[in-house]
């Protein structure tokens, strides 16, 4: 992260766990977002989605799991989809809907001085809400490094913005495992490195400039990664360090108190938490917009998920404009001096 944020801020983070940008969206923006999110369709859940076709969540989950996961799918699409249901009442991912009007406001109160590097990419929204019987995902884990459908770094930064308070009083709060803390961080841009190794020999998969275009792999190639040794030894790097954490640093975790509306930065490759929410006359709401840096990578973006257009917005931290494309961006087209080197720890 020392490359990607600013100074100043990197230390925030590496100390605190989170960056408080001092930013709050305006109330008219927020009751907004409120209103959209309440009119959406209780129970709407765009988790499961991603499970389909997903192996490594199997792999994750244990042999005998693992085994339910392959031999029965319909079974485990079942246990997938109560899972996500007992956690949330709704999950709306890339409506993209507010990330313009979000960074219009974010730009305007210069969004731009948190960073070092020069191009950021907004990938896509989430919305997150659920009442005190739906429990969130309290246990503490990081977000598993995906290439199934994103495209992951270890360093991605998520702007996080509770659309109600969280506090003591109602929970809700987001639990933090600081770097200083603990050095159990996964290393998921080993990940990049391991992808592109496989691919980027593979003529048929590249675009004219020669980046993997995530599109053009082959599915039996694709197996063939999923079931390679390097890639299950980093699947089983995130679950010893899950383990460890699990069992070291509880401790160690910090949590803050947010108004609604405020704007904060993290890293979701960091160890977390969402701590219980016990208010009782409304939900807890989330609402994150998840950034990318760029890495000097022959990979591409990949321009949609589910059906659903993604990866079409890049920050530029110099000139503090937002720039919108009509696919996703093209990494190609950005100069390598502007890329971070793909450092794997
Ligand atoms: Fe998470």
């Amino acid at each position: 992260m020392n490359n990607i944020l600013n100074e100043r801020y990197f230390d925030e983070y590496f100390f605190e766990g989170y960056i408080n940008t001092g930013i709050s969206l305006s109330t008219s923006l927020v009751e907004e977002m409120q209103q959209h999110y309440k009119n959406l369709e209780e129970g709407r859940n765009d988790y499961p989605q991603y499970f389909k076709e997903n192996e490594h969540q199997a792999y994750l989950e244990g042999k005998v799991t693992g085994t339910i996961f392959n031999m029965m799918p319909r079974f485990a699409e079942k246990m997938v989809t109560k899972l996500y249901d007992d956690a949330y009442n709704k999950a709306a991912h890339l409506e993209l809907i507010y990330i313009e009007k979000v960074f219009e406001e974010l730009l305007q109160q210069d969004f731009k001085r948190f960073f070092e590097t020069r191009y950021i990419v907004a990938s896509y929204d989430i919305y997150l809400g659920n009442s005190r019987e739906r429990r969130s995902f309290t246990d503490i884990h990081s977000d598993v490094p995906n290439f199934h459908h994103f495209y992951e770094t270890e360093n991605d930064i998520t702007v996080y913005i509770p659309l109600v308070d969280v506090n003591e009083e109602n929970g809700g709060r987001l639990s933090i495992l600081p770097e200083c803390k603990s050095n159990l961080k996964v290393p998921g841009n080993l990940l990049l490195k391991l992808y592109e190794d496989a691919f980027l020999d593979k003529p048929d998969c590249l675009d004219e400039n020669g980046y993997i275009v995530p599109e053009k792999i082959k599915d039996k190639d694709l197996q063939a990664f999923i079931k390679s040794a390097s890639y299950k030894e980093l699947l089983q790097i995130y679950k010893t360090s899950t383990a460890l954490v699990r069992k070291y640093h509880r401790d160690s975790f910090i949590k803050s108190d947010w108004n609604a509306g405020k704007v904060v930065l993290f890293n979701n490759k960091t160890f977390h938490a969402a701590e219980t929410w016990t208010g009782d006359d409304y939900n807890r709401e989330i609402y994150m917009i998840r950034l990318l840096p760029v890495y000097d990578t022959k990979i591409q973006l990949k321009s949609t998920l589910h059906g659903k257009p993604f990866n079409r917005y890049l920050i530029d931290t110099h000139t503090n404009e937002f720039h919108k494309f009509d696919n996703s961006v093209d990494f190609s087209k950005i100069a390598d001096e502007h890329k971070l080197p793909l450092t794997v720890h």
